[in-house]
């Protein structure tokens, strides 16, 4: 076990290359699986979370050469020997529950158990097994599995009662050979979603619309390989923007898109903060004279602003001017961060789904848990603006999502060292 140590820091300044997006290289990797032939995929972030999908593909029967050094993952999915995943495997990360789309859809059978609630909420996979019974098969849970069989697969309508982002890309990667058109509709539009269906295309299939609430799936009758480079991570990008801000720094982040920040950017603006678009880059800065504004933001589906930024955003609406309020409408429970940020002196109380967000904390040092990943995030901002030193435990969590994460905070000039938990 490891630990952040973390020091009030100078203004973070610098640039910093930001990596391909995670929540899109594992949909990707697990799309692999649809096709015999070899894929190769650019920009795979570094992370725990690849190296276990990674582990998952191969103990299926694939396989996966993953050049590090080149951010370059080969795979091979021809030789696939089973449809039963491996559960100690598939237990580790949620995304891994992605597999069962691909591997129904390319053998009519799948077995995966069946993902665990985790801390942000229940996180339920109605809506996946929905769209598998829809296109046609008989969808049984058993002894804490899913099964999944179909002879054939028949493009169907599918309605989404909620724009669930793992839904639509695992109902996506079912229907690619599905006899006919299968309609997904309400269906989620993150950039993530439309990576993958350029993936997907760049493999033969027929898919339209990513991106828009409908997509349209035309079923083929094979897939080839394909060469496909991952979107820049909005999140991790999102928070190195928080990085600049919260430190009255002056950040260039390299790599960016810049439309898929809109939400993040435009709320920064109202706090004050400065973001000037460069060409492929972003450059966030705010001097030490300039007033932080309290703003409130709400959670929601893409293009609004992302639950997974929210708790980086609160940490700097705790330095804030005024009130301010964060309200979560993605997931139940993913103020776990608030506790934490009280230890460090933060004024919040929540009610419900909302939290209310005494600006102008005094913010100071304390022993602290990063409860997940992004809450991990959040505490590692908020500590390199309090006074003194905090000590953040369990980082496994924030490893899973930042690649390097103390490293280029200290090449900005941020003072967090990693150390062994005693
Ligand atoms: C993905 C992201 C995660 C992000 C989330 C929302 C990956 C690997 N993870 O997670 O980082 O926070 O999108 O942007 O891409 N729901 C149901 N039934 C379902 C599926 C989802 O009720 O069958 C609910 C969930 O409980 C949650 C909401 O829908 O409240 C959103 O979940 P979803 O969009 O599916 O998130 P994930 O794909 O799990």
């Amino acid at each position: 076990m490891e630990k952040f140590i973390v020091e009030k820091s100078p203004p973070l300044k610098g640039k910093v290359k930001i990596g391909g997006s995670k929540n899109s290289a594992l949909p990707i990797l697990a799309a692999s699986l649809l096709t015999q032939e070899s894929c190769t995929i650019k920009d795979i972030p570094k992370l725990q979370d690849i190296d276990i999908m990674k582990k998952i593909l191969e103990d299926l029967g694939a396989t996966v050469i993953w050049d590090e050094k080149d951010n370059v993952i080969h795979v091979q999915s021809s030789n696939i020997t089973k449809t039963e995943a491996n559960t100690e495997l598939i237990n580790k990360i949620r995304a891994s529950f992605l597999i069962m789309g691909p591997l129904l859809a390319r053998y009519g059978y799948a077995k995966v158990a069946l993902p665990g609630g985790c801390c942000i909420g229940a996180r339920p996979v109605d809506l996946h097994l929905k769209g598998f019974h829809n296109l046609g098969a008989e969808v049984i849970q058993e002894h804490g599995y899913v099964i999944a069989r179909a002879n054939m697969l028949k493009g169907a309508k599918i309605y989404l009662d909620f724009p669930s982002v793992g839904a639509t890309e695992n109902i996506m990667m079912a229907s690619v050979y599905a006899e006919g058109q299968t309609v997904i509709e309400n269906c989620a539009i993150e950039p993530e979603i439309v990576d993958l269906a350029n993936f997907l295309n760049s493999l033969g299939a027929q898919i339209k619309g990513a991106g828009t609430d409908t997509i349209k799936i035309n079923g083929v009758k094979k897939l080839e390989g394909a060469e496909h480079t991952i979107i820049p991570d909005r999140i991790e990008a999102g928070t190195f923007m928080i990085a600049a801000a919260i430190t009255n720094g002056d950040i260039i982040l390299e790599n960016v898109l810049v439309e898929h920040l809109k939400p993040i950017i435009a709320k920064l603006k109202e706090t004050n903060v400065n973001v000037e678009e460069l060409e492929n880059a972003l450059r966030v800065y705010k001097d030490e004279n300039t007033v932080l504004k309290g703003v409130d933001i709400k959670t929601m589906p893409y293009p609004s602003f992302p639950t997974d930024m929210q708790a980086q955003f609160m940490s700097l609406l705790l330095c804030g001017e005024g009130s301010s309020m964060v309200t979560e409408t993605v997931f139940e429970n993913r103020f776990m961060h608030v506790s934490e940020f009280k230890r460090m002196g933060a004024e919040i109380k929540i009610d419900s789904r909302t939290a209310f967000i005494e600006g102008k904390s005094k913010l100071s040092g304390a022993s602290v848990k990063a409860t997940d990943l992004r809450a991990g995030a959040a505490l590692v901002l908020a500590a390199l603006n309090a006074d003194g030193i905090t000590e953040i435990s369990d980082i496994h969590h924030i490893d899973r999502g930042y690649c390097s994460f103390d490293e280029k905070i200290r090449l900005l000039g941020g003072k967090i060292t990693r150390m062994k938990s005693s």
